[in-house]
């Protein structure tokens, strides 16, 4: 990559999308394509979308994530998230750009009792998680540069997510009924564009030293720690001040077959960060820490927190 590259970030209205506008704002020639201008279930407007910018980085945060929805538009969520980030790994190898790309927990059925690292077999149970794995496998065949960061459990301050699902529901409700035997790491979407930035800045670095190794695959990277979706929705409200009267809802924990989905979800999807660690020097937050940072950022933490945090 030249000292001032062109970058390309590609899906700039999702959640993940969002913060890469903002962490890489400063680190380079930066083009920004929502869907209007680069359209996932169309491959070809790819090819055309790098031809135009011919950029020396591409981050991409498109992806049909509707996990659920994708039990009944499988075709379109495998255009999207397989057929789509290969066409993508195609164009930028030919290039010799770098590609960072993104693929989630849920390429893992949850049958192991440990973290989850990189080389442990896959098994998606659901159309989304066999449609990112799809994904992971083309942009490894395309045989470019590319980085591929599996990441869980993402919210924000905006977007569709369970920390807003979480707070809207939270004022309509008195009690709250939610899942509290599937495991995982709730990640926030600026602490993975941050690491993201930090691991291309380590790239560059590494190749001015001429240490210039591929560092090419596929790495776990998620907050530290792990929680279920019922101690996720408890620490939302525990750490959350009231922007209402009523209070915030009991929550309770119940099993998966209480809370049936479309689409099935493993019942452990923690990922070990510890390659991210090794090869980069990178850890994100744990996710208790990012959660604070996230309703901090809502101008919900709570006084209490805010002041234990001082
Ligand atoms: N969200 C999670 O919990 C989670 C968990 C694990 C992994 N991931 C992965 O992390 C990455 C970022 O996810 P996120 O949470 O930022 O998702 P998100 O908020 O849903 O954003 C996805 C973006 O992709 C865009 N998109 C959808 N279909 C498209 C198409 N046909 N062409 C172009 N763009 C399209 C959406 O555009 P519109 O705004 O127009 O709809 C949206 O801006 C994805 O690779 C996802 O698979 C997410």
């Amino acid at each position: 990559m030249s000292g001032n590259p062109r970058i390309l970030i590609l899906g700039t209205q999702g959640q993940l999308g969002i913060e890469l506008q903002r962490a890489f704002a400063d680190a380079g020639e930066v083009t920004a394509y929502a869907r209007d201008f680069c359209d996932f279930s169309k491959p070809e407007t790819i090819r055309k979308t790098i031809a135009r910018v011919r950029p020396e980085l591409v981050l991409n945060a498109a992806a049909y994530t509707a996990v659920d929805r994708a039990e009944s538009e499988p075709e379109l969520a495998m255009t999207v998230n397989g057929e789509a980030p290969g066409v993508l790994a195609e164009e930028t190898r030919k290039l010799g750009a770098q590609l960072v790309h993104f693929s989630t927990d849920y390429v893992f059925d949850g049958s192991k009792d440990a973290p989850w690292v990189e080389e442990d077999p896959t098994n998606p149970l659901s159309e989304y998680g066999k449609t990112k794995l799809a994904g992971e496998r083309n942009i490894e065949q395309a045989g470019g540069r590319y980085l591929i960061f599996r990441t869980s459990w993402v919210f924000s301050p905006h977007g569709h997510n369970f920390l807003r699902t979480m707070l809207r529901l939270g004022q309509e409700r008195d009690r709250l009924n939610v899942v509290n035997d599937q495991s995982g790491a709730p990640t926030t979407a600026a602490a993975l564009a941050k690491a993201t930035r930090e691991a291309v800045d380590f790239l560059q670095i590494r190749k001015s030293d001429e240490k210039n190794e591929d560092s090419s695959g596929i790495y776990h990277m998620t907050c530290a720690g792990s929680t279920t979706w019922c101690g996720f929705a408890e620490a939302i409200f525990r750490k959350s001040r009231m922007s209402g009267e009523k209070p915030w809802p009991v929550v309770a924990g119940i099993p998966t077959e209480g809370y049936p989905t479309p689409a099935k979800r493993p019942k452990n999807s923690v990922l070990s960060n510890q390659k991210l660690l090794d090869q980069f020097g990178i850890a994100l937050p744990d996710w208790d820490l990012a959660l604070d940072e996230t309703l901090k950022a809502l101008d919900l933490l709570s006084g209490d927190q805010a002041a234990m945090k001082k």
